[in-house]
Order: C-alpha cells, then sequence, then structure tokens
C-alpha cells in the first residue's frame, strides 16, 4: 500500500512517517531527507538548494518532481511506500496522480504554537535523519544519537525566522494541496497535536482498517 503524509512543519510528519514504515516493512521516502543528503554529499543539486533549504524555501517543482518520479522506480517500492513532504504544491499533487496510486493521504494537523515549540527543541543525527525532541523524546544521553553516539544537530531551518518562513510558505504554496485532496475527499484528518504514540496508534489502526 501507498501513504502520503501531509502536514505543516513540525507536524510529525518524519517521526510519524519512520515509524509507520518501520512497522509496514516499507521505504520512508522524505523530499527532505534526499535534499539535505545531496547537500551534506555536496552535490550539484546540494550545491544549487542548499540556500534555499535554509531560507525555508521550496525547492523548485521541476526538480522534486523528476526527484520523486526516479525514486519510485527503486525495486524497494514494490510492496508500498510512504513519502513524507511531497507534494507540496499542486503541481507536484497533479504530477503525482498521474504516475501513482495513492491508497492512503494522512493529514497530520497542529496548530503554529505547537509547531515553534517543536521545532524549536528539535535535535537531528544528520547522517541518519533520525530525529529527537529535547522535551517531548529525548535522547538517552543529552545531545547525543542513541545508535551511532555522534553528536546530534539543529537543523539550519529550525532557527526562528527559518519556522516563521515556512509557515507563510506552506499557507500559500501547500495549503491548496489540501484543499486539491479535501475536494475529492481524499484526505484521512489526523489530529497531531497530540502525544507521539497516541497519534502513530491511529495512524496504524486506519491502515489496519483499510488492509
Ligand atoms: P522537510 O524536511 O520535509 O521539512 P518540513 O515539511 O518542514 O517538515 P519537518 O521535517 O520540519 O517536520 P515534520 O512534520 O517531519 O516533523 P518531525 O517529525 O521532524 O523539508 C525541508 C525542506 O526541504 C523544505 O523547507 C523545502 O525547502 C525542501 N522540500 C522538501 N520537500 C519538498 C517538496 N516536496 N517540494 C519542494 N521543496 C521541498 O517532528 C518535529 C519535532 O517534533 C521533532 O523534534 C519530533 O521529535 C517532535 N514531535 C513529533 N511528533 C510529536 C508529537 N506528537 N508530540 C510531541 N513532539 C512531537
Amino acid at each position: 500500500m501507498n501513504f502520503i503524509f501531509v502536514g505543516p512543519p513540525g507536524a510529525g510528519k518524519g517521526t510519524i512517517a519512520a515509524r509507520v514504515a518501520q512497522e509496514l516493512s516499507v521505504p520512508h521516502i522524505s523530499t527532505g531527507e534526499i535534499f539535505r543528503e545531496n547537500i551534506r554529499g555536496r552535490t550539484e543539486l546540494g550545491v544549487k538548494i542548499k540556500e534555499l533549504l535554509d531560507r525555508g524555501e521550496l525547492v523548485p517543482d521541476h526538480l522534486t518532481i523528476e526527484l520523486v518520479k526516479e525514486r519510485l522506480t527503486h525495486p524497494d517500492v514494490q510492496s508500498g511506500w510512504i513519502l513524507d513532504g511531497f507534494p507540496r504544491t499542486r503541481a507536484q499533487a497533479e504530477a503525482l496522480d498521474e504516475f501513482v496510486h495513492i491508497d492512503l493521504i494522512f493529514h497530520l494537523e497542529v496548530d503554529d504554537e505547537t509547531v515553534v515549540g517543536r521545532l524549536g527543541g528539535r535535535r537531528v543525527h544528520p547522517a541518519s535523519g533520525r530525529t529527537y525532541h529535547v522535551v517531548h523524546n529525548p535522547p538517552k544521553q543529552e545531545g547525543i544519537d542513541d545508535v551511532s553516539g555522534e553528536p546530534l544537530v539543529k537543523r539550519d531551518d529550525d532557527e526562528r525566522d527559518a519556522i516563521k518562513h515556512r509557515l507563510e510558505v506552506y499557507r500559500q504554496q501547500t495549503a491548496p494541496v489540501v484543499e486539491y485532496y479535501a475536494a475529492k475527499d481524499r484526505l484521512t484528518q489526523v489530529d497531531a497535536s497530540r502525544q507521539m504514540e497516541t497519534v502513530l496508534a491511529e495512524v496504524l489502526d486506519l491502515i489496519a482498517t483499510r488492509k
């Protein structure tokens, strides 16, 4: 089965998608993570998009759509996939509908105040993308990744001004994606302001019901 997670920055898309992917043994495809890998590896794409990500701007549609199209040809997607952070514009949503079938589209809803609190306290392990929160999901040892023992960092786009700008970009460019799916009655709404384990349990229940 194929699932999508949409919602504002900090809604918990990455956290929930990673856990669901683990439960179902399907790949978790995060466009944000793919872009950050390219930036770390200083690839041609990475160099081109670094400044956009740091400012909280979207990567142009043609680059993002091609990247996802290509990723969905890899052999590991045959028994299903989870897309996190894509589509993020109406053009991306329309393009996706042209080349794949989607079983469930989860819309994770949270208010702005929660977003600011979650992103301000987020810490990540850059090499794996593992994500923590200083209060809600702390690592065993402060500032250290549980698995590798390497240091955790704050993402460049988790600074206050970038968070504010990402919320504006979300309202202008990604809210129309939510409207696009809602108009076709394809959205599954999830109140993502609740505790992580509660949100995860609800998502897994909805998937089990759908199977
Ligand atoms: P991306 O990495 O996708 O960033 P985002 O959508 O802004 O989402 P986040 O990763 O910030 O938040 P999340 O919802 O995954 O929350 P998380 O689970 O980490 O994209 C980054 C950038 O790449 C974009 O700005 C853009 O430039 C570019 N990009 C990506 N996709 C693109 C596209 N399709 N088109 C164009 N450009 C694109 O959780 C946040 C924190 O909260 C964590 O600390 C977590 O531990 C904690 N938390 C999670 N759930 C809960 C809970 N229920 N209770 C308490 N704490 C929680």
